[in-house]
Order: C-alpha cells, then structure tokens, then sequence
C-alpha cells in the first residue's frame, strides 16, 4: 500500500521523497519552524531530513504517515496524521515564506478528508503551545475540541512549555464547513 496524491485548490498532498530532502532541511531548518515542533532538532542537518523522511516511508511498519505539501514548486510543508491506530496524532508545518495564506487550514483539511475516509472510527489528537495562535487557529478551524492543558517537550529548545491538546471526531470535523482558502 501506498500513500495516495491528494489534490486540493491550490496543493497536491504527495508522499515524501528523498528529492525533497535539502527543501525539508532549509524548511524545517528555520528556528522560527523548529521551535514550535516537539521533536525536530536545531540546528537541523540534511541527515535529519533523511532520517524523517526514510521513516515516514515505512508508514505500513510503525512508520509516519506524512504527505508533503507541494505547491508545483516543490515541497513548502509537510502535513501528518501520524501512526496507524485508535487515537492517531496529526502534526504540521509549513515553511516561513508561505504562511499567513490559508495553505496549512487547506492542505490539513484535505489530509483529514482522507484519514477518516480510511479510518472513521478514530479519534485524531493534536496539540500546539500556547503561544502559537496560527496553529490553535488552524485545529480550532478544523473541529478539534475537548481542550485540556499539557507540557509540551520542544526538542530545538530543550525545555518543556505551556501547550493545549485537543481531539477530533469524524462528527466533528463534518460539522466545519470546508475551508477551501
Ligand atoms: C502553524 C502554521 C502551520 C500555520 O500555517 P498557515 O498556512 O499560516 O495557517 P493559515 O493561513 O491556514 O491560518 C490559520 C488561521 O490562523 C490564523 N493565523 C495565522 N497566523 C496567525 C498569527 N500569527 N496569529 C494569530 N492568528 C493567525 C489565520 O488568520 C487563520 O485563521 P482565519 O482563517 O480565521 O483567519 C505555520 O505558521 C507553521 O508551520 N508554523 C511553524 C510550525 C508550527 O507551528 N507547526 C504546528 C505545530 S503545533
């Protein structure tokens, strides 16, 4: 089994390749990115991203099912709803240069159409420190609920800090209405 092309407006969702490796390493290698994710190392080295993205490769052995966000230039973000099983953990990024445009609300909800497709039974959790706005927006916007409070261990800071975890039900994920842009 393979992981599936998703298209969206103005994205395709694809699988990850080695390919992407030197954009995932300029990308992700940015402290402003790094420091709101919990485990990406800073700095960040083109090994890392072969790391990352070998695993996520082998998503049918335990691995990461992420997709990468290409805009037609390539990657700029990657989106992922974690390991296979009943409480599945959805992360995100998207690279500096292209946030502020509704492209992570675009690209997450079109992972998750494709999730709870495969899956509808499960619970996604998600969780993003509390001083990051855009991403408590991007899960508010997409049905996540059933807020509690957490530490959240930031790897590139080396500290553990104020962070919200949430939960999304297929209901609740068809009760939003599609955000397109
Ligand atoms: C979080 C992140 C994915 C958001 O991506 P994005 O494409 O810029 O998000 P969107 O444009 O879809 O915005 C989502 C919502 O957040 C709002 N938003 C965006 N930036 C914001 C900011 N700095 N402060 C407050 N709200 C903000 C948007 O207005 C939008 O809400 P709206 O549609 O009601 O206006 C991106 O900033 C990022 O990758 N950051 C670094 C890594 C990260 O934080 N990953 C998530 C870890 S939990």
């Amino acid at each position: 089994m393979s992981l599936p092309v998703l298209k969206t407006e103005r994205l395709t969702l694809r699988p990850l390749t080695l390919e992407d490796a030197d954009r995932v390493r300029a990308l992700v290698g940015d402290y402003d990115v790094s420091k709101m994710l919990s485990v990406v190392p800073h700095p960040y080295s083109r090994e890392d991203a072969v790391w990352w993205i070998n695993q996520t490769a082998a998503f049918d052995d335990d691995g990461e099912r992420a997709f990468a966000i290409d805009d037609g230039s390539g990657l700029i973000g990657a989106v992922s709803v974690g390991r296979a099983g009943p409480e599945p953990d959805f992360g995100y990024w998207l690279g500096k240069p292209y946030w502020g445009r509704g492209l992570m609300s675009e690209a997450a909800h079109a992972v998750l159409t494709w999730h709870f497709g495969e899956s509808p039974e499960t619970t996604v959790t998600s969780g993003a420190l509390n001083e990051n706005p855009a991403s408590l927006n991007v899960l508010r916007k997409l049905g996540f609920d059933d807020p509690h409070a957490i530490l959240l261990s930031i790897r590139a800071r080396g500290e553990d800090l104020p962070a919200t975890k949430f939960r999304l039900t297929l209901d609740a994920f068809q009760a939003e209405e599609p955000v397109l842009s």
